[in-house]
């Protein structure tokens, strides 16, 4: 027969390791300036206890004394808070959108600028890359492409790809109504390709949180797709004010399709396609953060 008081243990682990990982993000944000406090909890706290896991560290209490001190295992640790998957012209549709309703407004403009938070490895960035060069537009655009993970932006900056994800990626380009050969944009060599040089020239990749950094210029569209999943609503609303406050007057957001603008974000952005995750930003004086 079990003992009543083990049935009891799981639960109680459960809440231990809860509250070890409050300690935990709370501590690494204090002496480390990285604030994962606001991230959604569940799959925060899952990439933690397998961070813990594969350095073999027993409790996360032990892990954070060894954060804090061995810069190689804060590496690491980085490494696995963030989800970096991502693909050229990933959700085709929304490309499309941006090659019938948004180039036309952003033609507009004497020069571009964009901005594409969280651009992991870059395949995003250089999809609008793509979509302004065959619009005519990419020699007056500048596009400034962010990440917290340096690991993914050193990727992103080399403009060097596994030569099977252009398989996906030549899918997807079609699917979003482009009509060139997908193999002119790229030099394949061995198992790699090279995106071209003239797509990479039009592109800055560096470091950005937008957990703790601010606005940083003036831009006509924002991407910021599949983050704010990893958020809590605190932190997507901390991000909103900064779009809010880094777009020009009628520029698009595009976050993820599966991702949505709600509460007081509803104010800052008026859904242009709900569906698609563009949305435009709130001229409405009231909306200033
Ligand atoms: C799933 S990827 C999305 C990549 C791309 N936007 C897409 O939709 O294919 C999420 C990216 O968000 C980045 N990220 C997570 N937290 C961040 C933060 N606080 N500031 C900037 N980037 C962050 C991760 O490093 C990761 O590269």
């Amino acid at each position: 027969m079990s003992n009543p008081a083990e049935k009891s243990d799981a639960p109680r682990s459960q809440e231990l390791a809860a509250i070890e990982a409050e300690a935990f993000f709370y501590t690494v944000f204090e002496h480390l300036g990285y604030d994962f406090r606001h991230y959604s909890d569940a799959s925060r706290n899952r990439r933690l206890m397998a961070f813990v896991d594969k350095h073999s560290l027993g409790t996360i209490s032990e892990a954070q004394g060894r954060v804090l001190r061995d810069p190689a295992l804060l590496s690491s640790f980085l490494s696995t808070m963030t989800v970096n998957v991502t693909e050229m012209f990933r959700d085709p549709l929304v490309f499309a959108k941006i090659r019938t309703e948004l180039l036309p407004r952003l033609a507009t403009y004497p020069s571009i600028r964009i901005w594409i938070a969280g651009c992991a490895t870059g395949e995003e960035a250089y999809s609008v890359a793509i979509l302004l060069d065959e619009a005519g537009l990419l020699d007056r655009t500048t596009i400034y492409a962010t990440d917290i993970d340096s690991d993914s932006l050193r990727v992103a900056a080399s403009a060097i790809h596994p030569a099977d994800a252009m398989v996906g990626a030549t899918r997807n380009y079609q699917a979003s109504g482009g009509e060139r050969p997908f193999s002119d944009w790229y030099i394949a060599k061995y198992d790699r390709c090279i995106l071209s040089p003239s797509l990479r020239s039009r592109l800055e990749f560096f470091s950005h949180n937008l957990a703790t950094d601010s606005a940083f210029g003036e831009f006509h569209l924002i991407m910021c797709r599949n983050v704010f999943i990893y958020f809590e609503e605190t932190l997507q609303h901390r991000v909103e004010r900064v779009f809010w406050d880094s777009l020009a007057p009628f520029g698009n957001l595009v976050i993820g399709p599966r991702e949505g603008i709600t509460g007081d974000g509803t104010k800052l952005f008026k859904p242009q396609d709900r569906r698609l995750g563009i949305y435009v930003k709130s001229q409405n004086q009231h909306a200033r953060p």
